[in-house]
């Protein structure tokens, strides 16, 4: 078994009692057009953390980033955490202070006037400059009002971002929460050793971002299952007609490299065999299925067809692990989700240990009914993947105490 965890400690394992605790989460969370919570999926996941160091009589500083801020001051009320400080409140019965600036004196007096048990709530950290650069400058602000620096963001823990490597290499006690020893346990059994027969199941829009993943899962599974846009990459590098759907031209090559790569191996590689088309994404009651693998000219798949959800769920069927990235279709629009949700359904149904990597998929989980069968829905998207991939994560190096010398995916499996 891997030890990624080796030299990390947890947050159980600090005496945190009067000590002002620095809590680094992902409450980068879907707003609607009212500024709503969309999906309060990553707030709840970190509620567990946040509920022990409340027991353990830390003075908390919960801290995360929102959304991709870039213009200041305009992007600001739209990436405010107000609406996260708002559910805190309301989740933990507790009053929940949003504090504007960590730089500013004023925020240092409250922070020294800090009780056991009380929270503060950082504004979005990607509102101050440094957080993206990694800035030590910024760290050492963030690293004046802590003692013990937990990070529980796995979400953002690929980001080597102040907040998630600069501040904790200045600290001493550090350590990670609940929520993201759960993670790398759960993607550890994925990346490390998968019971086989290990199938992935890769959709989305583009080859192009999952690329790497792709071929890391080429050695480690039995086999892969292709949907979603980036299947027309694929079919079109065969030379099947996809009328007018998605195709990454520049990818074409990879696509028939890696193809040809596959005819010599005796690797399961399943690609779409029939689609669910329509003249145009915008109006889905053209929707209709077609005969074979081909689709026309002026059509253009935005699904998995029948035929292919049937075979796609045969093969669920019969894997005891599986690994899911990427919807398999528009799942948002009702006639184009059936065979995102049928592979959700099927995936429930298994006896598989699977993983939903975390981003549109999580969400297609979600919106499937059937979220809570599965082993484990991540709450990290670029995060999981990354791991996947075989990078180390730079949030979980940064408050390791024992450095690694290689990956263990080199020494053990
Ligand atoms: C995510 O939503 O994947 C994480 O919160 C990281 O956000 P980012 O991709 O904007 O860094």
């Amino acid at each position: 078994m891997a030890k990624t965890l080796d030299g990390i400690k947890s947050i159980e394992q600090f005496d945190l009692e009067d000590k002002r605790l620095f809590l680094r989460l992902d409450l980068n969370v879907p707003l609607d057009d009212q500024g709503r919570i969309a999906d309060d999926t990553r707030i709840r996941a970190a509620l567990p953390t946040i509920q022990c160091a409340i027991e353990k009589g830390a003075k908390i500083v919960l801290a995360s980033h929102l959304g991709r801020p870039k213009k200041m001051p305009e992007d600001r009320a739209k990436n405010s955490l107000e609406p996260v400080a708002d559910y805190l409140n309301e989740a933990l019965n507790k009053e929940i202070l949003l504090v504007e600036e960590p730089r500013s004196d004023a925020t240092k007096a409250l922070l020294a006037g800090l009780k056991p048990s009380q929270i503060i709530l950082l504004e979005n950290l990607r509102f101050d400059p440094g957080e993206e650069k990694n800035d030590r400058e910024f760290a050492q602000v963030l690293a004046s009002f802590s003692d013990v620096y937990i990070n529980d963001a796995f979400g953002a823990s690929h980001r080597a971002h102040a907040s998630i490597v600069a501040l904790p290499e200045l600290m001493e006690k550090k350590g990670i929460g609940f929520l993201m020893k759960k993670e790398i346990e759960m993607l550890d059994r994925i990346k490390y050793n998968p019971a086989p027969p290990f199938l992935a199941i890769l959709g989305g829009a583009k080859v192009s971002d999952k690329i790497v993943v792709l071929e890391k899962l080429l050695e480690t599974s039995q086999g892969i299952l292709i949907g979603g846009a980036m299947a027309y990459t694929f079919l079109s590098a065969q030379g099947i007609p996809v009328g007018t759907s998605l195709v990454e031209k520049e990818k074409l090559n990879f696509a028939r490299d890696l193809l040809s790569r596959l005819s010599l191996r005796e690797k399961k590689f399943l690609l779409p065999i029939d689609h669910v088309i329509v003249k145009s994404i915008k109006d889905p009651s053209t929707a209709k299925v077609t005969e074979s693998t081909s689709i026309p000219d002026g059509w253009m798949g935005v699904d998995i067809g029948p035929k292919t959800r049937a075979q796609y769920a045969a093969e669920i069927a019969k894997a005891k692990t599986i690994f899911w990235n990427g919807p398999m279709g528009v799942f948002e629009v009702k006639e184009l989700s059936e065979g995102t949700f049928g592979v959700a359904k099927a995936i429930a149904q298994s006896s598989s240990f699977n993983v939903v990597g975390g981003g549109d998929s999580a969400a297609a989980a979600e919106a499937s009914g059937v979220a809570d069968k599965f082993t484990h829905i991540s709450t990290g998207g670029g995060a999981s993947l990354e791991y996947l991939e075989g990078a180390k994560l730079p949030g979980l190096e940064a408050v390791r105490f024992v450095k690694r010398t290689s990956d263990p995916l080199e020494v053990e499996v």
